[in-house]
């Protein structure tokens, strides 16, 4: 089997981790914790959202963060946008790098964005526009693509159209996320296959929560499949305040010792992310739900 030699990991910690912790933290905390990120290798930290700060009050700080960290050449440091307004925040701050965001499911996105699948495409194309033609690249999620909390199912090949469809619009990568934490490694196999008839592999990003523990399995049943892009949280903070009983995502220390366990590059240095997630879990003070943070460092098992 042929895996891939590198695999980029896209760390949204900051983001996707620290919106459904309970403890909103002060903004420098969050700023010392990207800032130690920058220096663990990775070469893409999501750092906030620009969502109603009502609806996520653990990010209601984002222009403050986002101009607030030490930007260092080579990352890209992407902000969560929901809608036109979020847009107008972005281009505010000078963002160069946004995320935006809909779902496989109707229901779900109702309850995210308040609006359909439909309608967020349509909300999308202005913001698409603008970020082109200011050299903005744009990444997309897509919610809910292995199954959804509200919606017993999710037709694989609509979503494998909408992706194709954001890809078109000028998306540049598309994340399939597990929101709930629901899929298994032969549904991972299966929605790759019909997404990736439509889309360049290469183009496409995974993003699990552990909520049921199968995302470490999930992630090198995708990248046996050729997927070169994976989302993680450091600490394995987060989940989704809109969606019920979801956890965090993957833990990124757990990752990158997988990886490397199998000869996968990814740039980052295990010992420098480990020490992040002991500090933000320290600050929050939550547990570290890494299983490798939780171990002893190799080579100090004695
Ligand atoms: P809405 O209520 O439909 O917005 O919210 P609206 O256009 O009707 O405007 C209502 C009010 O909100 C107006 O203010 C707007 O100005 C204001 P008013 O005139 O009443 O004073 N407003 C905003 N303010 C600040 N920033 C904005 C903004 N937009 C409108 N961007 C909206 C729509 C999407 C904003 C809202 O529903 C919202 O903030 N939702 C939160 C969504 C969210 O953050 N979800 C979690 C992230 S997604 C996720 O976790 C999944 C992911 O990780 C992948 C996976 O795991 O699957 C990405
Ligand atoms: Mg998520």
């Amino acid at each position: 089997m042929k895996l891939p030699e590198f695999v980029k990991i896209v760390e949204v910690g900051p983001r996707d981790g620290l919106q459904s912790e309970s403890q909103v933290l002060d903004s420098d905390v969050k700023i010392d914790f990207i800032n130690r990120l920058s220096r663990t290798g990775l070469s893409v930290i999501e750092v906030s959202s620009l969502v109603h700060p009502e609806r996520v009050p653990q990010l209601a700080d984002a222009e403050a963060v986002y101009t607030g960290i030490n930007k260092i050449q080579g990352i890209a440091y992407p902000l969560l946008v929901p809608n036109v307004k979020g847009m107008e925040r972005a281009m505010a701050i000078n963002a160069k790098e946004i995320a935006l965001f809909t779902s496989a499911s109707d229901k779900f996105n109702q309850h995210n964005i308040n609006c359909t699948v439909a309608e967020s495409l349509q909300r999308f194309e202005p913001i698409v526009e603008q970020a082109m033609a200011n050299n903005i690249s744009i990444r997309a999620y897509i919610s809910c693509a292995f199954g959804c909390p509200y919606e017993n199912d999710v037709h694989f090949d609509k979503m494998a159209n909408l992706a194709e469809l954001l890809i078109a619009m000028g998306c540049n990568e598309i994340s399939l996320g597990d929101t709930v934490g629901i899929a298994t490694p032969l549904q991972v196999e299966q929605v790759i296959d019909t997404v990736a008839a439509n889309v360049d592999i290469h183009k496409l990003a995974v993003h699990f929560h552990d909520t049921r523990g199968q995302a470490l399995a999930n992630i090198l049943r995708a990248v046996q499949m050729g997927i070169t892009t994976v989302d993680a949280s450091v600490a394995g903070l987060g989940g989704c305040p809109f969606a019920p009983n979801s956890t965090g995502n993957v833990a990124t220390e757990d990752v990158v010792y997988m990886l490397r366990g199998m000869d996968i590059e990814t740039g980052i240095d295990l010992n420098a992310l480990i020490d992040c997630g002991q500090f933000i879990s320290a600050q929050l003070g939550r547990e570290n739900l890494s299983r490798v943070a939780s171990a002893p460092r190799v080579g100090q098992c004695t």
